[in-house]
Formats: structure tokens, C-alpha cells, sequence
């Protein structure tokens, strides 16, 4: 089998690894982007429910850091969808990702606009809907990843998105290692994409807290909430994780559950989580990779030793070397 380890997406943005950094609401910082791009990985903003104004912020701090190409994620379920639309269109960002449902309605000026467009796709047949309306590329995403997710494992989900569509299909979820690459390519990607490993890069701008809960963490230590309301998200198991998984099978079981009551309690935990460390309030949200990582160290160093434990296990010549 021959493994071709770069893409024309990846090749066009100037990549030296097919490695790709997911956007993380309030984690994703500009500083983190810049540095994982700056490596030769791309970097991606995360603007979660940002304003227009934050996500220019972080867009020209992460320019002040490099030259090179990065990209900004869009929660599409954001109040504020279009005032970031416009942001990203002025800042004439590079690429563009897409969570959290379907980015139809904002395609056609993204690419009027030479951006590029990969959605985070949880089944085959939004990644067959994407391909036909022309994006560039899709981020099939498991539910071992960290953040709201899906119901498909990475290993049932990318060999048949791969298998549905003729564009480049990038893999996310529980990759952490050189390993998780190789099986990445192995299932018919075209490259992987982390969440959890970059929030332990030296670059990574979340509370130290944030940081040593996940070195500490063990493979069974995270926790999807929301499986009732339809809203999943895995995080570390703390407190605030248990009460609201309690609160919320308390809540459905009533005639009249009131779902407003979840959406509050659940309101700016993630926040409190990365800004303030808050360890018994704040959601945690990790994969279930979390396990597997033990280390702080640059970004740079990240993705050099994954690459050479990928590219070594593929048996392909580094040529990033
Ligand atoms: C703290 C955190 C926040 C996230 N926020 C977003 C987001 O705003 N948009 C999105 O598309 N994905 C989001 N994700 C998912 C990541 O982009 C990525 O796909 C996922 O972390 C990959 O799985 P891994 O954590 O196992 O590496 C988030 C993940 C984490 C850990």
C-alpha cells in the first residue's frame, strides 16, 4: 500500500505536516494557531460565541505571530454567525471550518471570497451533502474527541466517509500520538486532526489547571453530557459533569421538563473551565485521549515527533527531516 501524507489542500497552504490543529471554543486561541501553523501543522481559531470583535482580536494576533496561512472554526449554532462571517471575509482568512451543523447558507461568499471550507462532518451523508455543494475538504470527527460530538466512533466514521466522497477526508478523535496518524491514513484520510494534545502545547494559553487535569487523567475519566437534550459533549469528569448528567435525567423525567433550567446550568462552564481553572465548576472538555498524554511541551516538538513516529510506523521517508 502507498500512503500519499499530503493532500492538494495541505500542499496549497504551504503544510510540512499533514496535521491539523481543531478549533477549540475559548482554547483555540490566536497565539496557539500561530504556533502549530508556524511549525508547518495548522493552526485554527476557535470563536465558539464570540463577537465579531473578539474573533478580530485573535485573527491579527495570530498574523502579529506568523506568516503563514491559518484557519478560523465557526460554531454555527452561534448568535453572532454573521458578524464572524464578515470578520473572517476582511481579515481574508485562509480556511475556514465549520461545527456543529450545516455551513449551506454562507458558502457560496466564502468562496466568492477565495476561502477555503472544510466542515466537521459526524456522518456520511452530511459529508456527501458537503462534497456536492463544492467544499474543499471534510473533518470526520469520532465521538472519542473532546468538545460536542457525535454518535460515531473515528473508527467506524472515517473509512465510510472516505469511502463516500472523493474529496480529502480529515480524521479527528482520540489521536494523540504518532500511532493515531498512521491509523488515520491506514482508515482513508488524507490527515488527522487533534484537539486534546495541543491544549498541553507550551503555546496553549488555557489554565494551568486545565493543563495538569489532563496530564493526570486516566482513559476512563471523561463523561458525555447531554445525551438526553441532543446536545453531547464529552468532558472530564468533575462536579460540575456529574450534577448536570444528575440534573439532567431528574429534569426529562418530569411531565413538563424544563430544558431551560440545563442550558443555564451549563452556560459559560467551558469559559470557566480555560480562563479561570474553575476545577469543580468549569467543563473540562477533553477526548478520551486525554489518557494517553503526558507531556508539556512546544508545539513545534508535538508535531515533530508524531510525524516521525507516523511516518516511521507507515514506513515513508520524513522528508520534513
Ligand atoms: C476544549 C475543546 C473545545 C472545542 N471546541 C470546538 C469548536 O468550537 N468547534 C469545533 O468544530 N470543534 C470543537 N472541538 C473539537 C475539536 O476541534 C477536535 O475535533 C477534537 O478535539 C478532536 O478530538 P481529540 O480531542 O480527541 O483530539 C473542541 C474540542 C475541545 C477539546
Amino acid at each position: 500500500m502507498t500512503v500519499k501524507t499530503m493532500n492538494p489542500i495541505f500542499e496549497k497552504l504551504g503544510m510540512k505536516y499533514p496535521i491539523v490543529e481543531g478549533g477549540m471554543t475559548w482554547a483555540g486561541t490566536g497565539a496557539l494557531a500561530a504556533a502549530i501553523s508556524e511549525a508547518g501543522g495548522l493552526g485554527f481559531i476557535g470563536t465558539g460565541y464570540w463577537h465579531g470583535d473578539d474573533v478580530r482580536k485573535e485573527i491579527r494576533r495570530a498574523k502579529d505571530l506568523t506568516d503563514k496561512p491559518f484557519g478560523v472554526n465557526v460554531m454555527l449554532l452561534s448568535r453572532h454567525i454573521r458578524e464572524v462571517f464578515d470578520v473572517i471575509i476582511e481579515e481574508k482568512v485562509a480556511v475556514v471550518a465549520t461545527g456543529a451543523g450545516d455551513p449551506s447558507p454562507f458558502l457560496d461568499e466564502l468562496y466568492a471570497a477565495g476561502i477555503m471550507v472544510i466542515p466537521v462532518v459526524p456522518s456520511v451523508s452530511l459529508a456527501r451533502m458537503m462534497e456536492k455543494k463544492g467544499v474543499d475538504a471534510v473533518i470526520a470527527e469520532g465521538m472519542e474527541s473532546g468538545g460536542h460530538i457525535g454518535m460515531l466512533t473515528t473508527m467506524t466514521l472515517v473509512p465510510q466517509v472516505a469511502d463516500a466522497v472523493n474529496i480529502p477526508v480529515i480524521a479527528a478523535g482520540g489521536i494523540g500520538d504518532g500511532r493515531g496518524v498512521a491509523a488515520a491514513f491506514m482508515l482513508g484520510a488524507a490527515g488527522a486532526q487533534m484537539g486534546t494534545r495541543f491544549l498541553t502545547a507550551t503555546e496553549s494559553e488555557v489554565h494551568p489547571n486545565f493543563k495538569s487535569k489532563i496530564l493526570k487523567a486516566k482513559d476512563i475519566d471523561t463523561i458525555v453530557t447531554g445525551n438526553l437534550l441532543g446536545n453531547r459533549a464529552r468532558v472530564l469528569k468533575n462536579k460540575m459533569a456529574k450534577s448536570f448528567v444528575k440534573n439532567e435525567v431528574n429534569e426529562l423525567q418530569q411531565k413538563n421538563p424544563d430544558v431551560a433550567v440545563l442550558v443555564k446550568m451549563e452556560s459559560g462552564t467551558l469559559r470557566r473551565a480555560v480562563q479561570e481553572g474553575d476545577k469543580e465548576g468549569g467543563a473540562f472538555m477533553v477526548g478520551q485521549i486525554s489518557g494517553l498524554i503526558k507531556d508539556e511541551k512546544p508545539a513545534a516538538d508535538i508535531l515533530s515527533d508524531i510525524w516521525a513516529q507516523a511516518s516511521d510506523l507507515m514506513g515513508i521517508e520524513n522528508t520534513t527531516l
